[in-house]
């Protein structure tokens, strides 16, 4: 009883997204859920203890889909949020995940679009901070060829093709003020109004936003419009930290540690498990996996990484908050080209200094993953940003030049 109890508790839990399939097993999963929500109530301080090494344990059907998009977890705290998430996939009602950096929002968000009505169509993931604000009228909502100089040829827009299906609106938080009334219109409206068009547009799509920003405090800060704050502050689906939620440390690793060693049979020691789970994860689940990624990458076939190995690993990562460009460290603007008037080592420096700092915040300050995407090893990465953002470095002072403040 308690083998199948915990079988298929780790089947539920360890969701994966991604295709038709596996929407197919989700579905046979939720059925689960409810029978099982009855059994585990009686028998949840026996199952409860041994269940992370067995969720771990068990791996679901291969070729059910990519390792993208999994989603895995044991704890009552996301039970709870993904049940929040099936609900709002259901109503279809406007969604705001919130939660600190590398807690899963992009995932939950995969998830909503997939056990929705849409699920057939496209999910289109924009992110804010991505653009500066004199494209993204444009970009968000199209254009008509000829409505400003450059505009050689109809331009869709971002909202338009996520028509009948989601539009994920990543980083909400970063979306320039002057742009945001534009964007509540269209959330009440429904309507955009492309750029050199005199006619609107109608266009049938379901919204989910994220941010790791307190919004609120935001608006009292009078950085986020409270208008729309209030327009997308309908159904709120907060992620906890991975510290708030330790019982998923473990299977995590197990996940990762399959994705990882790439078939050699790792595992970690306990005095390693020890210090993952004691340990905060600022950068939460996206640290976690970088770790593990590490360990893995260090590790002989058959040994098991020890608490030193992982104290070692916990040491190295950088905080995110270092890796800001500091006052002096000038990077290209995102989308925007290179002025004209520089020597090519100085544009080459900028774009340098630009890429780098977009893929290490992409990866949370993870030096390891950033260097991966960017072709070098962790040492030369590390070597290459002391070198771009090294203070007092002479660099050139064109306009569209972001200088942080
Ligand atoms: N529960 C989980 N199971 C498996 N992988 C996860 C889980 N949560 C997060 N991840 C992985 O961690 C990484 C970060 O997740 P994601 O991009 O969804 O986080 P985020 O909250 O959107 O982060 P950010 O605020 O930095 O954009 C991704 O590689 C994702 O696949
Ligand atoms: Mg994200």
């Amino acid at each position: 009883m308690e083998t199948t109890l915990a079988s298929l508790r780790s089947a539920l839990e360890i969701v994966r997204l991604g295709d038709r399939q596996a929407r197919e097993v989700n579905l046979h999963l939720q059925e689960l859920a409810s029978q099982l929500k009855a059994l585990s109530h009686s028998h949840q301080d026996a199952s409860q203890s041994a269940f992370g090494e067995t969720a771990a344990r068990i791996r679901p059907p291969p070729g059910v889909t990519t390792q993208k998009n999994q989603l895995v977890y044991c704890s009552a705290a996301m039970r709870e949020v993904v049940a929040m998430a099936s609900r709002a996939a259901a109503s279809g009602v406007i969604t705001l995940i919130t939660g600190e950096t590398g807690v899963g929002k992009e995932l939950i968000a995969r998830l909503i679009h997939l056990r929705g009505a849409r699920s057939g169509a496209l999910l289109v993931p924009f992110n804010c901070a991505a653009l500066p604000k004199d494209l993204f009228e444009s970009f968000f909502f199209g254009h008509k060829r000829g409505s400003f100089t450059g505009a050689t040829r109809d331009q869709g827009g971002v909202i338009r093709a996520a028509a009948g299906g989601t539009l994920f609106l990543d980083e909400i938080g970063e979306l320039p003020l002057d742009v945001q009334p534009k964007l509540l219109r269209f959330l009440q409206e429904g309507e955009i109004h492309p750029v050199g068009q005199a006619c609107p547009i109608r266009i049938d799509t379901r919204v989910i936003a994220s941010t790791n920003r307190r919004l609120q405090s935001d608006v009292l800060a009078g950085r986020f419009r409270a208008d729309l704050f209030y327009r997308l502050n309908v159904l709120v689906i907060n992620l906890p930290p991975l510290r708030e939620r330790r019982d998923d440390i473990l299977v995590l690793c197990d996940h990762f540690i399959e994705k990882y060693a790439f078939g050699r049979a790792i595992q970690l020691s306990p005095g390693a498990k020890a210090c993952l789970m004691e340990y905060d994860w600022p950068g939460n689940v996206r640290e976690l996996s970088n770790i593990v990624q590490r360990l893995c990458a260090m590790a002989d076939d058959g040994q098991a990484p020890s608490g030193a190995d992982v104290r070692r690993e916990l040491s190295s990562p950088v905080e995110v908050s270092q890796l800001l460009p500091r006052a002096g460290d000038q990077i290209l603007r995102p989308g925007v080209s290179i002025p004209p008037g520089l020597t090519l080592s100085e544009a080459v420096g900028m774009l340098e200094r630009q890429h780098v700092l977009d893929t290490l915040t992409r990866h949370g300050g993870n030096f390891a993953r950033a260097a991966r995407d960017l072709g070098l090893s962790t040492f030369g990465l590390r070597k290459k940003h002391l070198r771009l953002f090294a203070t007092g470095a002479k660099q050139a002072t064109p306009r569209n030049i972001h200088q942080p403040e």
